[in-house]
């Protein structure tokens, strides 16, 4: 005899015909979200474009407050500003609110969540529950399983990032410098601050005062309140790389007990979510192009620092998928998971 039937949710996405909003749809139904009802949204520019869930081809509507009316859940994947104008008029109206921009990320009442480290944080929210940032994810994921081993001190990182990080306009500038003849004859470029195609760009985002990127500022504050370590040291450069997806990161890690690199394998290996990869006699190790697709962040090179204690890895994560669309999709499922949504 069929049990009773599951709960169904309305589910708004803003910002579905981009890059993240076309994999959270992909997302959402391969891990079979009970969604009864999908509304994609954008800008005025896709109104009437479509955008395919399960076997339907949907209408993209207009990404305003009415659009909001009787959903259960909001995921924003468009711009911050979007956000700060139109996540308040979702909860207003009732629904949860899964932010995937850096508006919301470092507000006290707004918990910033990834499932699988701090998951129990969804319980405090108000209507807006925050994804990190694509970066911060795959390094939370490498940090936490040595935090808990044997308690973390200092890390340095620098990060390999993905154009796709920069969204569809990303993706667009590095295909459109790829094509050309020479580099000569290659667009200008516009989204990042140098040319991409054939180039190696130690800048994410935009310059600070002090003298420290948008995006390293983000992987610092943002790794603090996940793994609630306030005075956690992060040593952080941002490079972007001419890589479709998946962010790479390169990181040294100083833990307060010494962990020995089998002990740091031992615990990666067994952490949900992580993956090791890591066998230097057969030149084994995880890249972007390895991780592309995937939901796991792949974990290699431990190895011990030559002149330390500290522990040196490498890490690949799709920005896509568990730097974006499926770290969301798996904070709406913690809330129904708790009950948090009726
Ligand atoms: N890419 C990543 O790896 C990544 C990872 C983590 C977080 N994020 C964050 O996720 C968000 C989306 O990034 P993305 O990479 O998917 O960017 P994208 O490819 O440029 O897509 C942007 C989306 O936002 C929509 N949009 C833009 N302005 C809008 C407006 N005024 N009203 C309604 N919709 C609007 C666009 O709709 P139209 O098609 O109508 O223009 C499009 O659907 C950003 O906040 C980004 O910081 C991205």
């Amino acid at each position: 005899m069929a049990g009773p039937k599951q709960r169904e949710y309305v589910v708004a996405a803003v910002g579905a015909t981009g890059a993240v909003g076309e994999v959270l749809l992909r997302v959402l139904e391969e891990r079979r979200f009970p969604v009864g009802e999908l509304r994609p949204l954008a800008s005025e520019r896709s109104v009437g474009s479509r955008v395919r869930f399960r076997d339907q081809e949907l209408a993209v509507e207009l990404a305003r407050p009415q659009a909001f009316d009787g959903a259960d859940f909001v995921f924003f994947a468009a711009t911050g500003s979007l956000s700060k104008e139109l996540a308040p008029e979702a909860v207003r109206r009732g629904a949860i609110v899964i932010d995937k921009s850096s508006t919301w990320r470092l507000q006290d009442e707004v918990p910033l969540v990834v499932p699988e480290i701090n998951g129990a944080a969804v319980e405090k929210h108000s209507g807006i529950i925050a994804c990190p940032n694509c970066t911060t994810i795959g390094f939370v994921m490498a940090l936490e399983p040595l935090h808990r081993a044997a308690g973390l001190k200092s890390v340095v990182v620098t990060t390999l990032q993905a154009v796709s990080g920069a969204g569809r306009p990303g993706i667009d500038e590095l295909k459109a410098q790829l094509a050309a003849p020479t580099r000569a004859e290659a667009p200008e470029p516009t989204v990042f601050k140098a040319p991409i195609a054939h180039n190696v760009v130690p800048l994410c985002e935009h310059f600070l005062e002090n003298g420290y990127s948008s995006e390293e500022m983000k992987l610092l504050h943002e790794t603090r309140k996940i793994m609630g370590l306030a005075n956690l040291e992060v040593s952080m450069s941002c490079v972007r790389v001419p890589v479709p997806v998946g962010h790479a990161a390169t990181m040294l890690v100083e833990t307060e007990r010494t962990l020995s690199p089998e002990a740091a394998r031992a615990a990666l290996a067994a952490f949900p979510g992580v993956e090791l990869i890591d066998d230097p006699s057969t030149n084994r190790f995880p890249t972007p192009a390895d991780v592309e697709g995937r939901d796991e962040v792949l974990v290699g090179r431990v190895r011990r620092d030559l002149g330390s204690d500290r522990i040196w890895l490498w890490q690949v994560s799709d920005n896509l998928r568990k730097g974006a669309a499926t770290n969301a999709v798996q904070i709406a499922e913690e809330v129904l998971r708790r009950g948090l949504c009726e």
